[in-house]
C-alpha cells in the first residue's frame, strides 16, 4: 500500500528580516504565499527509511537522513515509538535550493503521508510542532494558502487572500544556500540599525482585496540584496521582467528564484517570452497562488513497479 500527498511551493511577498538573535536564527516577519507549484511525496512500507527522487535537480538532492523527508519519518516514528521502516520517494517540481521550500514541501508531504500510511492520526497542532522542529518554512508548507510567519517564520496567522495572483517565476542554473544568504544579510547590514520586522498593512489589505497592483507595490524582500550579492546576475533577470510588463519583479526568499507579479494569463505569457530570450535563466514557469497545503492525493492498494 502506499500514499502520495501533493505540496506547494511558497512565495514570500513580505520577507522582513531583524537582526540576528542568539541562537544565530532571525526574527521574521515573513507572509507566504503558496503557488500551484508541486512536488509529490510516496511512501511505501519497507524494510528500513530509504529515499529516491527524480525530476529537475535531483542530482543536488540529498538521499540520506538529511532529508527533510526523511527526518518527518523519523520524528514521526520516534513519537510513536516505532520503526520509520519507509520508502520515501519524492517527484520534484519545485525548484531545488531556489528560495520556493521545495526542501520543506518534501518534509511536510513525507509527514503527512507517513501519518496515514502508519495510522498514527497524529493531531494538526502535533503535526506543526513537528513541522517547526523540522524548519522555519515547514509549517507553511503543511498549511498551504496564505499566512504571515512570525518568530522564525513557523508561527504562523492564516491570512484572508481575496482573489488569484498570478506569477511567472524564473529558475536559475545553480542554487544559493539559506544559510549563506542569512550570513550575506548579516554581513551587508552589520554597523546599521536592523528594525525590528512587522507586517505591512497594505500588503494584507491588498492579499484581502485580490488586488495586484497594490500587492506589487508593496512586496519586499529584505534577503533580496544578499541574493544579489552572492548571485549578480539575478539583476538582470529581474530587470528582464520588468521590462517585458511584470507588476512586481523580487528574489523568491533566500533566492535565487525570481517571481514576477503579473495582471493576468496574458501578461504572464508576455514575461515568460521576454525571460527566455533574455537567456538569464534556466526555464521559466507560470504558477498562481493561493495553492492548498500538504494534500493526500492518493492511496494504492498495489506495491509501485
Ligand atoms: O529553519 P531552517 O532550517 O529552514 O533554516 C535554515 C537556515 O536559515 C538556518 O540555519 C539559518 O541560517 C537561516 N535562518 C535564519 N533565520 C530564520 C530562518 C532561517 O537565520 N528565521
Amino acid at each position: 500500500m502506499s500514499f502520495t500527498v501533493r505540496v506547494p511551493a511558497k512565495v514570500n511577498v513580505q520577507l522582513s528580516v531583524g537582526a540576528a538573535r542568539p541562537d544565530g536564527f532571525h526574527d521574521l516577519a515573513n507572509v507566504f504565499l503558496a503557488v500551484g507549484l508541486y512536488d509529490e511525496v510516496t511512501v511505501t512500507p519497507a524494510d528500513g527509511l530509504t529515499v529516491t527522487c527524480s525530476g529537475p535537480g535531483t542530482d543536488q538532492v540529498p538521499l540520506d537522513r538529511t532529508n527533510l523527508a526523511a527526518r518527518a519519518a523519523e520524528m514521526l516514528a520516534a513519537r510513536y515509538d516505532r520503526m520509520p521502516d519507509v520508502h520515501i520517494h519524492i517527484v520534484k517540481d519545485i525548484p531545488v535550493a531556489g528560495g520556493m521550500a521545495g526542501g520543506s514541501a518534501d518534509g511536510a508531504g513525507a509527514l503527512v503521508a507517513c501519518d496515514a500510511l502508519w495510522g498514527t492520526n497524529a493531531s494538526r497542532s502535533e503535526l506543526l510542532d513537528i513541522c517547526a522542529e523540522l524548519g522555519s518554512d515547514v509549517p507553511f508548507s503543511l498549511v498551504g494558502g496564505a499566512a504571515l510567519g512570525i518568530g522564525r517564520g513557523e508561527k504562523l496567522t492564516a491570512l484572508e487572500v481575496g482573489g488569484t495572483f498570478h506569477w511567472v517565476f524564473a529558475m536559475a542554473d545553480r542554487g544559493l544556500s539559506t544559510p549563506a544568504v542569512f550570513r550575506e544579510f548579516d554581513r551587508l547590514s552589520a554597523g546599521f540599525d536592523v528594525p525590528e520586522p512587522v507586517a505591512r498593512q497594505d500588503l494584507l489589505v491588498a492579499l484581502a482585496e485580490g488586488d495586484p497592483d497594490a500587492l506589487a507595490a508593496s512586496v519586499s524582500n529584505d534577503l533580496e540584496p544578499a541574493a544579489l550579492s552572492l548571485f549578480p546576475e539575478l539583476a538582470a533577470t529581474l530587470a528582464a521582467g520588468r521590462t517585458a510588463g511584470a507588476l512586481a519583479a523580487l528574489v523568491s526568499g533566500s533566492g535565487p528564484t525570481t517571481a514576477f507579479l503579473v495582471r493576468d494569463s496574458s501578461s504572464a505569457a508576455e514575461v515568460v517570452t521576454a525571460l527566455r530570450a533574455s537567456g538569464t535563466c534556466r526555464t521559466v514557469r507560470t504558477a498562481s497562488g493561493p495553492a492548498l497545503g500538504a494534500t493526500l492525493l492518493e492511496v494504492s492498494m498495489s506495491e509501485p513497479g
